[in-house]
């Protein structure tokens, strides 16, 4: 039986259409599939948006359209960049979706049952943007307005009545909980922030809202609709049939591997999230990672500060794996990362173009016109052959490992690192003065090509395309593309024909 492996996104909010910001977190988590998926595993990849609440109640009325005519429009977009970024997920789930308010219900219905809910009255600051209560504390005044000190964003005083979840009672829970699963919060300095939160003392929490209507009502009581971040989350749950326990998605993929999220929303996945689930036991996921922003200018990208950087224009211009992996290699990854455009020109120039791009062009070209592109049959390795190809198995654990611990930048510095082994192992061997020694000269070229059938099973994850293009010099399909392939040293076929293949990445030339 086939390992399962359980990845999301966050679900978006579907207020205005999707940037570079949500482009990074699916990309990022696309990463995760396609790798897990190489590796062997039986991997579920889940991405959507979150359409309920004030939010999106007040950007559809500004638009003056019904709210689910709204949410329909703009979801769409979301759905359509899943296929624009060449996204292998397995589904899309939208919160106003039947099979997810009958999740959410259900969740809310235990929690009641089991006397986590009770009913009072909420006074205090709301933020409409974050969909989020900030305490007195949590606030500042900026040009005379009161904003989280955390987010930027305005908040507006709210009294009404209101269900609370008794997150109080979880401080301790949970404080033992993230000390038994020292990995569930990552990076680290994620979860030191995460626990000097929860230390701080935990106050109930409003779940639930009268004063407008857009959103999944209370079951017991229809004049409240439920907080669109306890609805939002169960969202999680639902694309596995949640609330059938005995369905075989449940099963086979709950609790989550990782959730992938950015920081923003980091306190609604590590404290909240996990206190509803230990709350209705069920169990919490088993990670949970916050990456950075991507700043444009020194400033977070957001829709809200009309910063944004579109990602379907940059894909336009430069090509969907050169952004894929831009995002990827130039953003560290648990970090900040400032994009621009000098920034992507380099790196396709250099990474992708130079490093890549000419080591397969190279490489064929020379077979072409010294062995027709034929991969003779007659292979002998010497040391020097071994010593390069062994970097592959030797650090087969490790690469392993590194996906596992979420440690992406080191991933791409091992893959950049053997672009170079590869390129200089071609120039040192000098083929070209070799051509009355054809065992050396065949064996130099089958080397250079199971380095690059290697490093495209690494760089595949990233640049799923351009990978599957080079598989198709050895005539190589996806089915091929497994990572336990990469510690074979002779899985290209001998005595077959290579094929020839068109540029990969176009130098870009400046003007300046
Ligand atoms: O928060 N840099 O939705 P949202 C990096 N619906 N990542 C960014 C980013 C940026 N500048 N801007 C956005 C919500 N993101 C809720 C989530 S989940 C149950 C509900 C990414 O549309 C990042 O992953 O505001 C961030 O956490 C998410 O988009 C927020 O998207
Ligand atoms: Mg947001």
């Amino acid at each position: 039986m086939k390992n399962n492996y359980y990845i999301t996104t966050p679900i978006y909010y579907p207020s205005a259409s999707p940037h570079m910001g949500h482009a990074y977190s699916s990309i990022i988590a696309d990463f995760f599939a396609r790798f897990k998926r190489m590796q062997g595993f039986n991997v579920f990849y889940l991405t959507g948006t979150d359409e309920h609440g004030q939010k999106i109640e007040r950007a559809a009325k500004e638009k003056k359209k019904d709210p689910l005519v709204f949410c329909d429009e703009i979801s769409k977009t979301f759905k359509d960049l899943t296929k624009t970024l060449n996204l292998s997920n397995d589904d899309f789930i939208r919160t106003t979706e039947n099979r997810h308010k009958k999740s959410a219900k259900n969740i809310w219905n235990i929690l009641e049952k089991k006397g986590e809910i009770y009913l009072s009255k909420y006074s205090g600051w709301y933020s409409v943007s974050d969909e989020a209560f900030y305490t007195e504390e949590e606030l500042e005044i900026i040009n005379g307005s009161k904003v989280s000190k955390l987010s930027g964003s305005t908040v507006e005083w709210v009294e009404e009545e209101s269900y609370f979840f008794k997150l109080s009672k979880w401080q301790e829970p949970l404080l033992k909980f993230y000390s038994e699963n020292q990995d569930f919060i990552l990076p680290i300095s994620r979860k030191n922030e995460v626990l000097s939160f929860v230390k701080s003392g935990l106050k109930d929490l409003s779940v639930s809202r009268k004063s407008f209507k857009w959103g999944i009502p209370v079951p017991s009581n229809k004049d409240h609709i439920m907080y669109v971040w306890l609805d939002a989350l169960t969202n999680y749950l639902s694309a596995l049939n949640y609330p059938d326990e005995n369905d075989k998605m449940y099963k086979s993929f709950w609790p989550a591997d990782l959730h992938i999220i950015g920081k923003d929303i980091l306190r609604f996945h590590a404290v909240y999230w996990p206190a509803f689930l230990l709350a209705a036991d069920i169990k919490p996921p088993k990670r949970v990672y916050g990456h950075g922003w991507i700043l444009s200018g020194d400033q977070k990208m957001s829709k809200s500060k009309g910063n944004i950087l579109d990602p379907l224009q940059i894909i336009d211009i430069y090509g969907l794996d050169a952004l894929r992996y831009y995002l990827i290699k130039e953003v560290s990854f648990g970090n900040d990362g400032n994009i621009s455009k000098e920034k992507l020109e380099n790196c396709i120039n250099s990474d992708l173009a130079n490093n890549y791009g000419n080591l397969c062009q190279r490489v064929v070209s020379f077979s072409e016109k010294n062995t027709n592109l034929k991969i003779s049959n007659n292979i002998t390795f010497n040391e020097e052959d071994k010593s390069v190809l062994s970097n592959y198995s030797k650090n087969y654990d490790k690469i392993i490992s590194f996906v596992d611990n979420q440690d992406i930048n080191s991933y791409i510095n091992f893959v950049v690192e053997q672009l170079f082994v590869a390129n200089k192992y071609f120039n040192d061997q000098e083929p070209w003065k070799k051509k009355s020694d054809l065992l050396r000269l065949n064996t130099i070229i089958y080397t250079s090509l199971e380095l690059i059938r290697k490093v495209t099973i690494l760089l595949y994850p990233i640049i799923p395309d351009t990978s599957k293009k080079v598989m198709k010099i050895f005539n190589l399909n996806l089915n091929d593309i497994k990572f336990e392939s990469i510690k074979n040293d002779e899985f290209i076929e001998k005595d077959s024909q290579i094929n020839k293949i068109g540029i990969l990445f176009k130098k870009i030339v400046k003007n300046d």
